[in-house]
């Protein structure tokens, strides 16, 4: 099994490299900075681009193919700022329009042409938990989320007679480096929190079950569908105070 994982250098997307490489799985993965991988393997090639570079990146995802079928194309690259009491920054923001929506369609684009020669694949995108409800003042960070979710409904649509599976993933609250750096170090007022290796066992059990979108953990799904009752107003008001109040603010 060959798997790519975009964005494998941190958090959820090592925690997946680790779990394939455990399986003896080839594994791909890439970032902007390989110092941060910390990973070891035989089985593991490191590729140093950023997911807007999309020639480079697809002259990587080849180099690793060589001609032989691509399983699986995971992105999990994102970019998530200290956005929730609509407080951030015009760089913060462009880098989420960006790495979110522009690097999601570069990672969709060049794993289909790759699967297309062999019409056999699976691509898995990350979205998050807080994409799939909808309210209109939402974060950025929930919008470019709920874009990802959209974008992968309609590659599923146009790649499912070829042959390639499409999953997005919708997480709650993982806990990884980059949660902790953008919260103080301090994740108690994250609920139903999970950790990255429990986020990539859920993953790989969605991937295997082929699921079109799968929220985890299951409290929070639970949660997301009771709060999409309440009026798109009454949410407004509310994620704005629990966003305050997260942030101590
Ligand atoms: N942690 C959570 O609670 C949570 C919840 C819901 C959804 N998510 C989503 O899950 C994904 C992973 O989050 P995480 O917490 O694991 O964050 P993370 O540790 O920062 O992982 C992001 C990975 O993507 C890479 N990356 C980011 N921008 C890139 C770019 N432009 N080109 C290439 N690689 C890039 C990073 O490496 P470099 O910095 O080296 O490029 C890193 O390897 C994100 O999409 C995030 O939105 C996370």
């Amino acid at each position: 099994m060959k798997v790519f994982i975009a964005g494998g250098t941190s958090g959820i997307g090592a925690a997946l490299a680790n779990l394939y490489l455990a399986k003896g799985y080839l594994v791909a993965i890439c970032g902007r900075d390989l110092q941060k991988t910390v990973i070891e393997n035989g089985n593991l090639t490191k590729y140093e681009v950023d997911v807007l570079n999309v020639e480079m990146l697809q002259l990587y995802v080849l180099d690793f193919v060589q001609q032989e079928p691509l399983d699986l194309f995971i992105n999990t690259t994102g970019s998530y700022a200290d956005d929730v009491a609509r407080k951030i920054r015009y760089n913060e923001s462009i880098d989420m329009l960006q790495i979110n929506i522009l690097g999601t369609i570069n990672c969709f684009e060049i794993a289909r042409k790759v699967m297309r020669k062999h019409n056999q694949g699976h691509i898995v995108t990350i979205a998050s938990v807080s994409g799939t409800l909808h309210y209109p003042k939402a974060s950025l960070y929930s919008k470019s989320k709920r874009a990802v979710i959209q974008i992968a409904d309609a590659y599923r649509k146009a790649l499912e007679p070829f042959g390639i599976t499409v999953t997005t993933i919708a997480p709650g609250y993982v806990d990884t480096q980059k949660l902790r750096d953008l919260n103080q170090q301090n994740l108690s007022k994250k609920p139903y929190l999970v950790s990255q290796e429990e986020a990539a066992i859920y993953i790989a059990d969605a991937i295997v079950k082929k699921k079109e979108l799968y929220v985890f953990p299951w409290k929070m799904k639970v949660l997301m569908k009771f709060l999409s009752y309440f009026p798109a107003r009454f949410l407004d008001i509310m994620m704005y105070k629990k966003a305050k109040w997260m942030k101590n603010d």
